[in-house]
């Protein structure tokens, strides 16, 4: 089991180059199932779910190559229908692959994911809305099985109970190839990787807008041809980075990033009392005076990210006065508080919101990570504490930060990764 070793009390300051965003590099990874061409795809990071994405399409049956933040994929011989558990277990994105495994090979089998550390998070909208779109499902000993039908219907209209962001890569991927259908996808997430993946499936010929709005639409293509990619800037790994700079009462800025996509993080900021400024491609923070405390509510985008909520649950703990963070996206995503409240800070959850009483310091201790966005908030908060701070489990800090201790190190962070991060 990994540790992360953070030494307490140093105040980050200076700049760093923010990453390709996973979220936006999996979804596309899994689109390029699609392609029977070669394709390119730039900026994606070097992590352990890209990787768990990359050996997937290699088991199905492409040729895949990852250098220097660039996948080639290439088509094999033959592309296999099937994704074993074992493979979907490691991680939920995996069944992004379903739908266009179905439309590329006529019918697939992927395992069903289980419940994750963060709820229960079930597939019940993906498989729904592809009924919608015609495809014959059978569930069976815990694999979901799909099948092409015979012919598509020419219009389709179906609106998702939720604003799920996975729900709305799957269906878009597999109405793309529906040659001869409109499709409809109405209540459809709205998030800036939703955007990313429009626009890569659009440069490889497809036919679809809407992307970024609550309603996209899609004429069905027969084919998508190869093509070359850069994926957007991670936003979530920027507002990581702000929060750190803020918790240690520093100045951070980050570069290579959409500041439009960091807009309700910003907002929040500003409201703390947190200095603002924003360049073309960056975003600097100060964090010098005093902070007031904030009510926030992580909801789907625009809305404040579930992704930084225990990030900046965690500043907030540093933060004097009462602070109110409420959950609307998932239903366990407070996992980290008993563990953080071992610090010191004194958070109680009630339902789907954490108050939050801001003390002085934390104090560093023995903490466990349960999923990768509450080890972020311990390492940070590990910064801001008296003393040494180790974070067990850390190992789920990996899926989502490339290069985490290297860019944390020249920000003047001190902390220590056993056994070596990956
Ligand atoms: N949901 C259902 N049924 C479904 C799909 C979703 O009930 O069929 C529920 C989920 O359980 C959850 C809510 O709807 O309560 C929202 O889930 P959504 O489908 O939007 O999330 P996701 O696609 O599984 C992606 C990100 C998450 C991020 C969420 C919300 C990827 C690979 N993952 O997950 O990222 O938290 O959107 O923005 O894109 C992370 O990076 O740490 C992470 C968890």
């Amino acid at each position: 089991m990994s540790q992360i070793i953070v030494s307490g009390g140093k105040r980050l300051q200076g700049s760093v180059k923010i990453s390709g965003s996973k979220n936006a590099a999996l979804p596309i990874l899994a689109a390029t199932v699609l392609i029977d061409e070669s394709v390119t795809i730039k900026n994606v990071p070097e992590l352990r779910d890209v990787n768990t994405m990359l050996s997937i399409l290699q088991r199905i049956g492409k040729k895949v190559s990852f250098e220097h933040g660039v996948v080639r994929i290439e088509p094999g011989d033959i592309i296999v229908g099937t994704v074993p558990y074992d493979l979907v277990g490691k991680m939920r994105a995996s069944f992004n692959l379903f739908g266009p495994l179905v439309m590329a090979c006529g019918w697939a089998k992927v395992g069903k994911p289980g419940g994750c550390n963060i709820g229960q998070r079930p597939v019940d909208y993906h498989i729904e809305g592809l009924k919608q779109l015609g495809i014959k499902i059978t569930e069976e000993h815990g694999d979901v099985h799909g099948e092409i039908p015979d012919m598509f219907k020419s219009h389709i209209e179906y609106t998702l109970p939720f604003r799920s962001v996975g729900a709305t890569e799957q269906l878009m991927t597999t109405a793309a190839l529906m040659k001869g259908s409109k499709i409809v996808i109405k209540n459809a997430a709205k998030e800036p990787e939703i955007v990313d993946l429009q626009n890569f499936l659009n440069k490889a010929g497809a036919r679809i807008s809407g992307a970024g709005t609550d309603t996209i639409r899609i004429e069905g293509v027969e084919k998508l041809k190869g093509t070359e990619y850069r994926v957007i800037p991670d936003r979530i790994e920027a507002g990581t980075y702000l929060l750190a700079g803020v918790i240690t009462r520093g100045t951070v800025i980050v570069e290579d990033v959409v500041p439009d996509h960091l807009t309700a993080l910003l907002n929040a900021l500003n409201m703390m009392g947190v200095k603002v400024e924003i360049g073309k491609n960056s975003v600097k923070v100060e964090a010098s005076g005093k902070l007031k405390p904030v009510h926030v509510s992580a909801e789907p985008y625009p809305g404040f990210p579930t992704d930084l909520q225990p990030i900046l649950t965690a500043v907030l703990t540093t933060v004097e006065g009462e602070s109110v963070i409420e959950e609307l996206v998932f239903e366990n995503r407070f996992g980290y508080v008993d563990e953080i409240n071992r610090m010191g800070a004194q958070i109680k959850v009630k339902d789907r919101r954490a108050y939050i009483k801001g003390i002085d310091k934390l104090s560093g201790t023995d903490i466990n990570a349960p999923d990768i966005r509450a080890a972020a908030a311990l390492v940070i908060a590990g910064m801001a504490a008296d003393g040494e701070t180790t974070v067990h489990n850390a190992g789920h800090i990996f899926r989502g930060y490339e290069k985490l201790r290297e860019k944390f190190m020249a920000l003047g962070a001190y902390l220590r990764v056993y056994p070596d991060e990956e």
